[in-house]
């Protein structure tokens, strides 16, 4: 497959960076041809925008709420991100709902990574809803996008402990040191299947 990875990010882009660092760590270069050939925000200010431009990777913003509908946005993403003709599309902490003409549009490259241990808890507050039911473990997941949200093979996953007294920031704080492993691990190992 094409080795360029396009990432979408639309905050602090924390797992953005560890791919990235992984990437040169890792020697993906060189071991598969691959290289993050670009990050793409949804909003102007996300830090990770700052970063990734720190580190010479194209980066781009495009404001979804510029555009009259959710399918114009995605078109312009999508021009934006076929640019750079991707073999695999990472979403980040991308929080935009997509529309079926993107997803199917980047099919079999398309993958995302949610805090929960899915298919518990797909959607929003994750960590406050784990705490609610009384889990003993929470975590995060690493799959491949499809038009269901949240759903789509799971690719890799990790498991945290809930704490007593773990509030959903605690939480979130420990799962994103373990999305931090899986989601370059989950990357690499589609690179290595090639
Ligand atoms: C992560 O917890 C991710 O699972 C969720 O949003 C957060 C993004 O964090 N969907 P970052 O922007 O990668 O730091």
């Amino acid at each position: 497959m094409n080795k360029n990875i396009v990432i979408l990010i639309s905050g602090s882009g924390s797992n953005m960076a560890a791919i990235v660092e992984t990437a040169r760590t890792q020697r993906w270069q060189t071991r598969f041809g691959a290289r993050v050939a670009a990050v793409i925000s949804n909003k102007a200010a996300a830090q990770g925008l700052v970063w990734a431009k720190a580190q010479g990777i194209a980066t781009a913003a495009l404001d979804h709420t510029a555009y009259a509908s959710r399918e114009d946005f995605d078109a312009a993403l999508m021009s934006g991100i076929d640019r750079h003709e991707p073999g695999l599309v990472v979403l980040a902490g991308f929080m935009r709902i997509l529309t079926p003409g993107f997803v199917r549009h980047y099919e079999g490259r398309l993958v995302n990574i949610h805090p929960s241990l899915l298919p518990a808890f797909t959607g929003l507050k994750t960590h406050q809803r784990a705490i609610d039911m009384g889990c003993r473990f929470a975590g995060a997941t690493v799959h491949r996008v499809t038009s269901e949200l949240d759903h789509g093979e799971i690719l890799d996953q990790a498991v945290v402990p809930v704490m007593p007294g773990d509030t959903a920031e605690t939480l979130a704080a420990r799962v994103l040191t373990q999305e931090h492993l899986i989601y370059p691990r989950a990357i690499e190992a589609l690179l290595q299947k090639g």
